[in-house]
């Protein structure tokens, strides 16, 4: 069940998301579209992040997103994308519209079954579904401590469990690929980075200011991070690619 409240914290945001959220690997793109297609949509496309690896992929980009903040930034920032208010529940797109669907760290927001019956009718028949999620390595200790900090109710799993499922209504899984790369990145950056987490946007400023001391001193204690202005984290990426059936 999707938390409501959760999924419109990024209402609050748009600009530090955009500056301090990782990007995606281009392998992400190839395994959804390898070739160029007509028309690709970003569903939940938040400020572009991943919308802005699509632009020499199609003829027609087009982004579908329910926050004006993020959906601001896109259309400041990709200025030949088709950028749209809505929500994967009612894609404002026409039928069979689109060859590629893209859905990069969002699908878990979705209401699943009209979000899939939605992304079924703007699909041509035949397109794809990709799916797409940015991980922390579960190797890396100091950056799996600072995600159980942030997502208690993720526990001790291992950190790159995902709302993916093999079977979506209305569609084929043709497979799930693993991208493994590494981001340089400053402390300070990254500490910003989680106060653009859902968990900390809704958080009130005590609990917040408390969650990241909390994650301070984790960088402090562990060897890699210690006394170190930027260092290297490893991320891991899962792409789900699926069919309409
Ligand atoms: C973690 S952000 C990911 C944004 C972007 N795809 C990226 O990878 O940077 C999740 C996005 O999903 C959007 N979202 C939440 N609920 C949604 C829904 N029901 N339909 C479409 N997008 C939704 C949020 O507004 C937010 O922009």
């Amino acid at each position: 069940m999707v938390d409501e409240v959760l999924a419109r914290s990024f209402e609050r945001i748009g600009a530090e998301y955009d500056r301090y959220r990782p990007g995606f690997p281009p392998g992400a793109v190839e395994l959804i579209a390898p070739d160029r297609v007509g028309a690709i949509l970003d569903l939940g496309a938040g400020t572009g992040k991943f919308t802005e690896l699509l632009t020499d992929r199609a003829e027609r980009v087009v982004a579908v997103e329910p926050s004006e903040a993020m959906l601001g930034v896109l259309r400041a920032k990709l200025t030949t994308v088709e950028a749209l208010l809505g929500s994967a529940e009612s894609i404002p797109v026409a039928d069979a519209a689109v060859d590629v669907v893209s859905v990069a760290q969002a699908f878990h927001w979705f209401d699943r079954i009209p979000a899939c019956a939605e992304i079924a009718r703007v699909l041509k028949p035949g397109g794809l579904l990709g799916l797409i999620w940015n991980h922390s390595d579960p190797a890396c200790g100091w950056d799996r401590a600072a995600h159980r900090i942030a997502h208690p109710a993720v526990g001790e799993s291992d950190g790159t469990t995902t709302s993916a499922a093999d079977e979506l209504p209305g569609f084929d899984h043709l497979g799930a690929t693993r991208l493994r790369w590494t981001e340089r990145i400053g402390r300070a950056d990254y500490l910003k980075r989680w106060s653009t987490v859902s968990t900390f946007l809704v958080a009130g400023d005590d609990e917040r200011n408390a969650m990241i001391a909390e994650i301070e001193s984790v960088m402090d204690s562990d060897p890699e991070t210690q006394g170190r202005e930027a260092f290297d984290l490893p991320i891991v990426t899962d792409v789900f690619v699926y069919r309409r059936a």
